[in-house]
């Protein structure tokens, strides 16, 4: 009895619920209501939202830049060259989407800082980051790895990507909060052998996400992270482009084929918008079904 919804809404307050069964004929008209799904669409919107993607002149990051610009959001483009900039920059607005490109080499503060001062001289302001940039410049046994793959991996991969949020924060707070989305790896949860520091730094990153969410909560800002697995990309053509290890992961796959960026794009966006606005400090993995636990 305790259970009933109606003893439980009414601890809360029994004149509501006495006017919701009063109109409990209403109920069969949400299935059919237009209105219904017009609610969804405009959650599902981003319009007026200024994003910024970090590296997105390719790959899973201009997917999401895609995706967050089919979705009406001001998109802003950057990576290390200009020509991988203006290549971007031209393909997106031939989708129509708004958009401006910067070059920005995340692991430079200086152009971490042109990046955002571009972004607010250009759109006025900024609601979502996702920071999606990552190098990998070891294979091998981690034994191998020396100071220095270290100090860029972590500098790249988790310091850069906890600095840009450092310095958005305070601009999503003044239009009254935002989302940040992080992108992890699948090799965060299971490591690769050949990729130790850099399966490390991915795990670091959901780390950051379950520190930052609770307090940047207060500012209305939600936190969460994507975890890819193989997805098609340069950056992990080395995987995808040999088949003795493509038949071995493909054993661990429910979904037997290699990921498309649209595929982790649309997870981003959908992040980002108002259908997850009950979502934080959580990383959705984009596998194909590779069972994900630490
Ligand atoms: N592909 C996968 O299977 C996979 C799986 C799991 C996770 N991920 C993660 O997904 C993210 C994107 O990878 P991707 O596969 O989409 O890579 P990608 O297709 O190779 O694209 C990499 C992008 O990053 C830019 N870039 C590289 N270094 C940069 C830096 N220091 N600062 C700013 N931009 C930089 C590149 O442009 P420029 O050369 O012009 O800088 C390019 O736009 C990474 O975080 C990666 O770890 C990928």
């Amino acid at each position: 009895k305790i259970f009933s919804p109606v003893n439980f809404a009414s601890a809360y307050n029994p004149g509501h619920v006495k006017s919701l069964l009063l109109r409990r004929e209403n109920l069969r008209y949400i299935g059919t209501n237009p209105v219904a799904g017009q609610r969804s669409m405009s959650q599902s919107s981003l319009a007026g939202k200024v994003a910024i993607v970090t590296a997105s002149t390719e790959g899973i990051g201009l997917a999401a830049a895609q995706a967050l610009g089919k979705r009406g959001a001001h998109v802003v483009v950057s990576s290390r060259r200009q020509a991988n900039v203006d290549k971007a920059v031209a393909l997106l607005q031939s989708q129509s989407i708004q958009v401006t490109g910067t070059t920005c080499n995340v692991g430079k503060a200086e152009d971490r800082e042109k990046l955002v001062q571009t972004t607010l001289d250009q759109c006025g302001g900024i609601d979502i980051l996702v920071s999606n940039a990552a190098v990998n410049p070891f294979f091998g046994n981690i034994m191998d790895s020396t100071e220095e793959v270290w100090d860029k991996i972590l500098s790249v991969n988790v310091k850069s990507a906890f600095l840009i949020t450092k310095l958005v924060v305070p601009h999503m707070t003044k239009r009254g909060g935002g989302n940040v989305v992080f992108v992890s790896s699948v090799a965060g949860y299971q490591p690769m052998q050949a990729l130790g520091p850099y399966s490390v730094s991915k795990t670091a990153l959901l780390g950051l996400t379950r520190v930052l969410a609770p307090e940047l909560a207060h500012s209305n800002i939600r936190v969460n992270c994507v975890a890819p697995g193989v997805i098609k990309t340069r950056f992990s053509s080395a995987l995808w482009g040999n088949e003795d290890i493509m038949d071995e992961f493909k054993s661990q796959l429910s979904i037997k084929r290699v990921g498309e960026p649209e595929e982790v794009g649309g997870v981003i966006a959908f992040l980002c918008s108002e259908e997850a606005s009950y979502i934080t400090g959580e990383t959705i993995t984009v596998t194909g079904g590779i069972g994900c636990r630490l």
